[in-house]
């Protein structure tokens, strides 16, 4: 080769070198610094009200502390793995989430440990295949049981307020048992109506299969039609979607609103639009819990974490306060919901 063209394209070679490797170097560099943080938050099921809740006190927290983050409905296990990868593939450095099933524990946190991802739980803990929590996955979720208590003191005063004798009074229980938070729910809420001398035999199961309105109205039903005998009811579950659906039923049925005592847990939209119907119906009240703060604390917990190493705590659990028609907006206030 003519030694001038050589020492030409040698030339241009390092030049192309030094480019090539300070441009995108250099650029890729000041891209992390200046990028904003980025997170995921991840929920089982994106139209409840609950957790729209969550998910918009989570991006409030961001635009205030200035870090973005990514909202995605995962309503069962290929969406939450789809998600991870979609979160990894945004630069995003982890993610909070309430699973569609807590079985999915061991699969997600592998997924997490392939982008070396952190993550939290929120509502729902997730657990391996013996069924233990992981422990090593910081969770903040109700206090499902002292809140399940609430729901059947609540339930045992409205019942001696309307004169109601426990022989008289069939109970709608509505389960998840495989949800630890929701048996946890029901089995407190079971407990404070026994103490209060509600009758064991006439408490009747209907397993859920999903855990909204259309899960409770849908394991209402059978339930409720054996037992055309019984004139007053009682209804508890999970959450307030569940006992709104089964609500609905005992209306089909053309039980007087005055004959059903239904209590929830959430304080959520769904909550509040039935508050604010003309005339009571069987749906008597729920024990609110702020939604926001599940959401705010969560993240705020998960970005400390990315951002400055500190370790959030193993398990948060957080209290409720009845809400009623009497006094729905007040406790809205005082939670911040
Ligand atoms: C579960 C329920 C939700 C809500 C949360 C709150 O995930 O499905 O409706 O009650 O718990 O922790």
């Amino acid at each position: 080769m003519n030694p001038k063209l050589r020492r030409l394209t040698l030339s241009a070679l390092t030049a192309l070198t030094a480019v090539s490797l300070a441009i995108p170097f250099g650029a890729s560099l000041s891209v992390q610094a200046d990028e904003p943080l980025k997170i995921g938050f991840l929920v089982k099921m994106p139209e409840q009200a609950w957790f729209i809740n969550e998910q918009k006190a989570a991006t409030a927290l961001g635009k205030q502390d200035g870090f973005s983050v990514i909202n995605i409905g995962t309503p069962d296990g290929e969406k939450v793995l789809a998600a991870i990868d979609n979160l990894a593939a945004q630069g995003a450095k982890g993610f909070v989430i309430c699973a569609p099933d807590v079985r999915l524990g061991p699969a997600i946190r592998a997924r997490a440990k392939t982008y070396n991802m952190k993550f939290v739980t929120v509502d729902d803990q997730l657990v391996d295949s013996s069924g233990k929590p992981l422990a090593d996955v910081p969770h903040l979720g109700m206090s499902a049981s002292k809140i399940g208590n609430q729901v059947g003191q609540a339930i045992a005063d409205e019942m001696k307020q309307r004169g109601w004798k426990p022989e008289e009074v069939g109970a709608l229980r509505i389960t998840d048992y495989e949800l630890p938070t929701a048996k946890a729910r029901t089995d407190g809420a079971t407990q404070s109506l026994l103490a209060s001398g509600f009758k064991k035999e006439n408490i009747f199961d209907a397993p859920q299969k999903t855990t909204d309105d259309e899960g409770g109205f849908n394991a209402a039903s059978p339930v409720l039609a054996q037992h055309p005998n019984i004139k007053r009811w009682v209804i508890y579950a999970l959450n307030e979607e569940t006992v709104l659906g089964a609500v609905r039923v005992t209306e089909q049925l053309h039980i007087p609103s005055a004959d059903v005592i239904g209590v929830g847990i959430n304080g959520a939209g769904e909550a509040f639009a039935e508050f604010q119907k003309k005339e009571p119906t069987g749906f008597y009240g729920t024990i609110a819990v702020s939604s926001t703060n599940h959401g705010k604390e969560s993240t705020q917990n998960l970005v400390d974490w990315i951002k400055n190493g500190k370790q959030p705590p193993a398990d948060t659990q957080t209290t409720g306060k009845l809400m009623v028609r009497g006094n729905w907006q007040d406790v809205r206030k005082e939670l911040g919901i």
